[in-house]
Parts: structure tokens; C-alpha cells; sequence
């Protein structure tokens, strides 16, 4: 069996691919209004990301998650799902997955499906139809509803993604809870993180601990821990009155490096290490010089042996610019 072990000791299983950095919506914290997006002839064409996607499987990765931008939102995406399904079947690959805005699910759930998809997350951070657009700027609230019935119907376990943004959300969170458990889809809370220049809007006023959503959530439910992995960085309670789980993802608070098992890709062959650092491998170059993986998988290794310990976010209300300065979009988180 072929692992792929950074230097710090962690198994790099996890690969977050970005398969287009466009979106059909302009979340307030991950992009500003006018984004620059890349040329199309920048972006990897759909066999080459088959290809890259597939080059990881074959040294190591088990779980391969589409991100974007908005993956759905990307041309003939489906061809790349069903070609990648097939690790799934020869069981090289454990798990297929995407983080969507929800937007399009509704045209794509049925075929997700088919193409062995079994679990998908869905970024939502509000059920209140005039939050949503505030947050999301472009985005068409009854779409992601009817996207997340398609995606239950179809049989997909659903995750809902919602980042606390205090003065926005934080008087919903019993409500998010209470609507997800009747729903029958997992939560997770998430802390914003300062990546990429939003423009006017600083993160810093927004950001919100979650332990004190977890306080706050205390007050009105009992949270059980419970030992729910999924190989993301969240950590789950179960809440005892709905059955359902929450999950808190605290790259702000509590630093979940040291277990870390994933590495990220971006469409035009990038690799990010870390989501929290800058250094990057350019995986283009030896992947259109040789048909042959030797390159590619040289190039792999030497990256993976460059992993950083981890990320250097840090809450810092002198400094009001971002850690980072690429957008979230670029990784897809
Ligand atoms: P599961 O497979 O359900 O565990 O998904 P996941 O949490 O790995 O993926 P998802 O796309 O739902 O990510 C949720 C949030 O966690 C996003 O805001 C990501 O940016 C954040 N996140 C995931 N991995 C990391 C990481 O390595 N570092 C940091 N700082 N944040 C991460
Ligand atoms: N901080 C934390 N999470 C973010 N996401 C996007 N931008 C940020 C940010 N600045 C989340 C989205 C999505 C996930 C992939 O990343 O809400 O659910
Ligand atoms: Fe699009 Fe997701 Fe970024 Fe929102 S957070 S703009 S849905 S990529």
C-alpha cells in the first residue's frame, strides 16, 4: 500500500481540488464584488485534472474532495465525477465528495449520485432569506432549498457549512440546529479566516470564537461528545433533543494542524501545502512534459516533502489586513 507521509509525520490522504476559481454567488468573505477571474487557457482541462486527481490516488490519497468556486458551476464537471468514480469501484479511493454552494443541486444530485457519490457539504450560513443575499450577494436562496431536497431525495448525506459571523448569524444558531436536526443533515460551525483582500469590509469585526457559539448552543441543548470522524478537521457533539450532530471547525482557536491529512489543488495545477501558507508546487509543468507519471509523481513526492507544520493565522486587530492574501476561491477552503 502506498502512503504519502510529510515530514511531521502526517499521511497526506485528503486531496481538496479546485476545479474552477469562478462562482455564480459573492460571499461577502470569501470574494469581493468585482473579482478578476483567470483566463480560461490558465485553467486545466477536465482529462488533465482526471489525471492529476488519479496520479494522487495512485500514491495514496483516499478521499477527493471538488471544490471551487462553485464546482458545480464548471462545464461538464460531470465527466470528471464519473471518470473518477471508477477508483471508487477498484476501492483505491474511499471517499468522492464536493463542497458546493447548493445552488445547482438540484440539476446535479440524481447524477452525483450515480457516480457514487454518497455525502456532500453545502455552504449555507443563514435561513433567513434576506441574510442570505446580504451574504451572498449573487445568490438564489429558494435554489439552495430546493438543491438540498434534491440531494436528500437522491440519498445524499448532506453537511451544512456555516461560518459565524458575528452581527450576522449569531442570533440563528439554535434555529440552524433545530432546522438541521429535523432535516436530518450534520452542521458544522466554522471560524472566518482572514484570507484574500474583501475589499471595504473587515473580517476582524465579523469574526466570532466558537466557544461562545458552543456556550451559546449550551444554554438551550445538551451537546454529547460523540466519536464521529470524517477526516476533515472538524470535531462533532451529538445534540441529545434532535439526534443530529455539530461539528466546530477552530482553525482560529484551536489550531487542528498537527492532525492535518490534506493537501490542495487549485485548475490551473497548483499545490498548496497549507491552506494558511503561501508556499505552493507547480504540478502543470511536469504534468504536460511527459505522458509518462514518473515526473508528475516526482513532483508529488517533493511537495508533499515540503508540508509545512501549519498555518500562521492569527487574530491580530492591529493588523486588519489578510494572513493570506489569496482568496478563498482559489482553494475552495
Ligand atoms: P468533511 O469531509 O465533511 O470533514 O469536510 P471538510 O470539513 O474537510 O471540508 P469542507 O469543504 O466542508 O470544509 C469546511 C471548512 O473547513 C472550510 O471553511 C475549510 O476552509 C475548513 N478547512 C478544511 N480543511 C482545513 C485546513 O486544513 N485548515 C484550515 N485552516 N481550514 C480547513
Ligand atoms: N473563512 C472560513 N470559511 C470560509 N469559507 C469561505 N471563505 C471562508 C473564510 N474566509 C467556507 C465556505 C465553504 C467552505 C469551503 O469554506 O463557507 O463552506
Ligand atoms: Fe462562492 Fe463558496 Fe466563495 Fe460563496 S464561499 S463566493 S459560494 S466559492
Amino acid at each position: 500500500m502506498t502512503e504519502m507521509i510529510d515530514p511531521f509525520g502526517r499521511n497526506v490522504s485528503y486531496l481538496r481540488v479546485s476545479v474552477t476559481d469562478r462562482c455564480d454567488f459573492r460571499c461577502v468573505y470569501c470574494m469581493s464584488e468585482d473579482m478578476t477571474f483567470l483566463p480560461k487557457k490558465e485553467i486545466l482541462s477536465l482529462e488533465e485534472l482526471d489525471r492529476l486527481c488519479s496520479a494522487f490516488v495512485e500514491m495514496g490519497v483516499k478521499k477527493l474532495r471538488m471544490t471551487g468556486g462553485e464546482p458545480l458551476v464548471r462545464r461538464n464537471i460531470m465527466w470528471l465525477f464519473q471518470r473518477l468514480g471508477r477508483h471508487l469501484e477498484s476501492g483505491a479511493l474511499e471517499e468522492l465528495t464536493l463542497t458546493t454552494n447548493g445552488s445547482q443541486l438540484s440539476r446535479f444530485a440524481e447524477e452525483l449520485h450515480a457516480c457514487g457519490v454518497r455525502r456532500i457539504n453545502v455552504s449555507l450560513d443563514t435561513l433567513n432569506p434576506d441574510k442570505f443575499k446580504a451574504i451572498t450577494r449573487w445568490g438564489k436562496y429558494d435554489k439552495v432549498m430546493e438543491g438540498l431536497q434534491a440531494a436528500k431525495n437522491a440519498g445524499l448525506q448532506v453537511k451544512i457549512n456555516a461560518v459565524a459571523l458575528k452581527g450576522v448569524n449569531d442570533d440563528e444558531l439554535d434555529h440552524m440546529v433545530d432546522w438541521c436536526g429535523g432535516e436530518g443533515f450534520d452542521l458544522t460551525f466554522i471560524e472566518v479566516m482572514p484570507m484574500g483582500d474583501i475589499g471595504g469590509e473587515t473580517r476582524l469585526d465579523q469574526y466570532l470564537p466558537l466557544s461562545m457559539v458552543r456556550a451559546r448552543l449550551q444554554e438551550k441543548w445538551t451537546l454529547d461528545e460523540i466519536d464521529y470522524k470524517t477526516g476533515g478537521p472538524a470535531r462533532y457533539v451529538k445534540v441529545r433533543e434532535t439526534g443530529g450532530r455539530i461539528g466546530f471547525i477552530t482553525p482560529m482557536t484551536h489550531n487542528f494542524c498537527e492532525s492535518c491529512n490534506r493537501v490542495r489543488l487549485t485548475c490551473t495545477g497548483t499545490l498548496y501545502m497549507c491552506l494558511g501558507q503561501e508556499d505552493a508546487a507547480d504540478l502543470r509543468a511536469p504534468l504536460r512534459e511527459s505522458d509518462d507519471d514518473g515526473p508528475l509523481h516526482a513532483a508529488i513526492a517533493e511537495a508533499i516533502s515540503r508540508k509545512p507544520k501549519g498555518h500562521d493565522f492569527i487574530i491580530d486587530r492591529r493588523h486588519k489586513g489578510p494572513a493570506v492574501s489569496r482568496h478563498m476561491s482559489v482553494t475552495g477552503g
